[in-house]
């Protein structure tokens, strides 16, 4: 079986890998750290299952393209990738299927944007309608920075057209957690959870990233909460978009605050989270080929189950990541640190200079992944990893996974 991951990050390097374990794989355009890369366009690999990573070719419409050719596609098509693609068509279908989210306006207008703004108390949260790369959400409680994002986003300055209608939105506080749910149209299985560390800084700090670390398990989630979550934000939302006549086979991604009056959607994803997915598919003890096989055949027919591991991700950032990434220096350490006992390394914005070497070509470079008994054996395995490497200005935070490394649960989920 040969499958086609569609994809060029950290997250399509993990999939590779655990798809790996018993298919063939090729990685499209994937990237000159990523074995099995190969310039051919996934219209012209003759594969017996498309994998979709990114959310851009998944709102473009490549899974409806390769579906025309009657290929098997995990990941939405056009009209399902919506969820991400439009933060207002997502918070309307929310609202249709009653699923808890966080009181919200949509506008085009700076007049009637500002004056809703004036209505809300800090902190102050501002949203890009379209794709922005994680990057499109200001919260600040700061009412000036507020203002000033929604002229920027609204004349098209700050994000182009993507920023031309905002979503305003009641700032929301607690821990955020990311269940990953994979869908076959009708019924869909949640993954364990995890959690992602989305600020660049220490201590949450500094402006939103793509994520800069993640790990699973998560200790303070229990069992009930995740039935929680298929019941009433999972599946009232599949519900909701069949009515739509959507056909979704691919991931639901719920990015979820656990607010004192109880869990709230933050936003949909239509793929699997990155980092999120280097902490959780290597986690699967069953086969990630069959389930997303099953899942794009529009039949599940098992329930994934999962090691008792602990794994913890940390992302190695170009230096002015997220804003200016500086790129064309030398990656050193890679085989070092790929020795060490538990560690794996994941490349993301990679590319080669004259001599073949290995150099940064991106913001997120690396995600270096440690695996353990323990979140703390975890945590430990990925710094390790992580002092092996260096290139010019390497961001890492280094709080990646610390709270919770220090957490005991009785019920890991
Ligand atoms: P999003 O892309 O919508 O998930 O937003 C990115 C990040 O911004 C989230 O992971 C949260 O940390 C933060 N955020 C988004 N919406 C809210 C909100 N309503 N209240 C507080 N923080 C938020
Ligand atoms: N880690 C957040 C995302 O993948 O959107």
């Amino acid at each position: 079986m040969l499958v086609c991951v569609v994809g060029s990050g950290a997250r399509e390097h993990a999939l590779a890998q655990v798809l790996g374990r018993d298919a063939e794989v090729v990685v499209t355009p994937g990237n000159p750290g990523i074995e099995g890369s190969t310039d051919a366009p996934p219209l012209e690999i003759d594969a017996d299952l498309y994998v979709i990573g990114p959310e851009a070719p998944l709102v473009d419409g490549l899974a409806d393209r390769l579906r025309a050719q009657g290929r098997a596609v995990f990941g939405p098509g056009a009209d399902g990738a919506q969820l991400e693609g439009s933060k207002a068509w997502m918070k309307a279908l929310l609202v249709e299927a009653g699923v808890a989210t966080a009181r919200h306006g949509t506008f085009t207008d700076a007049e009637p944007a500002l004056a809703y703004l004036d209505t809300m108390a800090p902190p102050y949260v501002v949203k890009t309608d379209g794709l922005a790369a994680g990057k499109g959400v200001i919260v600040t409680d700061s009412l000036n920075e507020a203002r000033n994002a929604i002229g920027d986003y609204l004349a098209g300055v700050a994000f182009g057209d993507a920023g031309r209608t905002v979503v305003i939105e009641e700032g929301l506080a607690g821990p955020e957690l990311s269940v990953l749910a994979v869908c076959d149209g009708q019924r869909s299985v949640l993954l364990a959870p995890a959690q992602d560390f989305k600020r660049v800084g220490a201590g949450d700090t500094g402006p939103n990233t793509g994520g800069m670390g993640a790990y699973s398990p998560v200790p303070f989630v229990s069992r009930d909460l995740l039935d929680q979550v298929a019941a009433e934000f999972i599946d009232p939302t599949l519900a909701a978009l069949r009515r739509r006549g959507i056909d979704y086979r691919g991931v639901l991604y719920a990015g979820l605050m656990l607010t004192a009056a109880g869990p709230k959607m933050l936003e949909y994803n239509v793929r699997f989270g990155d980092p999120e997915c280097q902490v959780v598919v290597p986690r699967l003890s069953s086969s990630l080929t069959d389930l997303l096989s099953q899942a794009a055949a529009g039949r599940i027919e098992s329930t994934p189950t999962f090691s008792d591991d602990a794994l913890v991700t940390v992302v190695c950032a170009a230096q002015g990541y997220p804003v200016a990434p500086r790129v064309g220096d030398r990656i050193v350490g890679l085989d070092a640190a790929r020795a060490e006992p538990g560690v794996t390394v994941m490349c993301a914005g990679v590319g080669s200079d004259r001599d073949g070497a290995l150099v940064t070509a991106g913001g997120r470079v690396l995600s270096v992944t440690g695996r353990g008994p323990t979140l703390a054996d975890a945590r430990e395995a990925a710094f390790r990893g992580v002092g092996c490497l260096s290139f010019p200005g390497m961001v890492v935070r280094p709080d990646i996974a610390e709270a919770a490394a220090t957490t005991t649960s009785k019920e890991p989920a």
